[in-house]
């Protein structure tokens, strides 16, 4: 008996030197730097959702997109789209604004527009509207495989103008309006024609913005110069769902808005 507690007081004795010099394994338990999600721009909402869409493509490059027949009625293709250089490159930081007030209005069916407004409005420091149709586009209206939707019979009638509800509550509050939207058959949906038709942009600037399956910003934003007499438009650009804000603030600095204090 007394030989067996002396035997398991030795096993003991030596288990804990053994652990004593590091035999155990260690615990590395630097505990691991959580993986940072630096940039704080929202991203955007997926937005699969309509039916038969083209597959909406997050690669800029993207040629040319499942593009339904264009209807064609409208506009030669416009002056250059422009790339814009930016001399400076911006530093991340959104922009104070403080010399210009800025409104970001964007009209968007499946959220894509949506998300890169935001992301817009966050790096300028920008109010945000967004253009609501007064009857919301289901999938079926958005189905441009569909000779009889909603959005390809708007496209094919230049003089659609889906009504809106609610409105900008003090549009002359503002010198510089982003203006987005989704690319519908290489143009703007009719409903942006509806919105810039209903405000009076003279002394404003215009930035036009879109998203789209691959297709640029074309003569989308050129076609609705005429409809905003008295205002500058900037040339627009295609912008991709999960543009960054600091790609934003590099593009923005480009546009040489008088978006700061002096
Ligand atoms: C009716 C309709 C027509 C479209 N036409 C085009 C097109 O001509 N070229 C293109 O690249 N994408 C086209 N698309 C895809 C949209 O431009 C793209 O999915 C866009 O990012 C959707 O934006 P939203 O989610 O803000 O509505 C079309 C989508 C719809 C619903």
């Amino acid at each position: 008996m007394m030989k067996k507690m002396l035997s398991f007081l030795v096993t003991a004795a030596m288990l804990f030197t053994l652990a004593a010099c590091g035999g155990s394994p260690a615990q590395s338990s630097e505990s691991s730097s959580v993986p940072q999600t630096s940039s704080s721009q929202p991203e955007t909402p997926s937005s699969s959702s309509v039916s038969s869409q083209p597959a909406e493509s997050s690669s800029e490059a993207a040629s040319q997109p499942a593009e339904p027949a264009p209807s064609s009625s409208e506009g030669e293709p416009a002056s250059s789209p422009e790339s814009q250089t930016s001399e400076d490159p911006a530093s991340s930081e959104p922009e104070e604004q403080s010399g210009s007030k800025v409104l970001v209005a964007y009209f968007s069916a499946t959220n894509t527009t949506e998300g890169v407004a935001q992301t817009i409005a966050a790096s300028v420091g920008a109010d945000l509207y967004e253009i609501t149709p007064a009857q919301p586009y289901t999938s079926a209206d958005l189905n441009y495989n569909d000779d009889n939707s909603r959005s390809t019979k708007e496209m094919n009638d230049p003089s659609a103008r889906p009504e809106i509800s609610g409105s900008v509550a003090d549009m002359s509050q503002y010198d510089i309006v982003f203006l987005g939207y989704p690319i519908w058959w290489g143009e703007a949906p009719r409903i942006i024609n509806t919105f810039v038709e209903s405000y009076d942009f003279s002394g404003k600037t215009i930035v036009p913005f879109c998203t789209s399956g691959g297709s640029g910003i074309g003569s989308s934003a050129t076609n609705l110069q005429s409809s905003a007499r008295g205002a500058t438009w900037l040339s627009g650009r295609r912008l991709n769902s999960g543009v960054s804000q600091s790609e934003i603030a590099e593009w923005v600095n480009g546009l040489g808005l008088e978006l700061s204090a002096e």
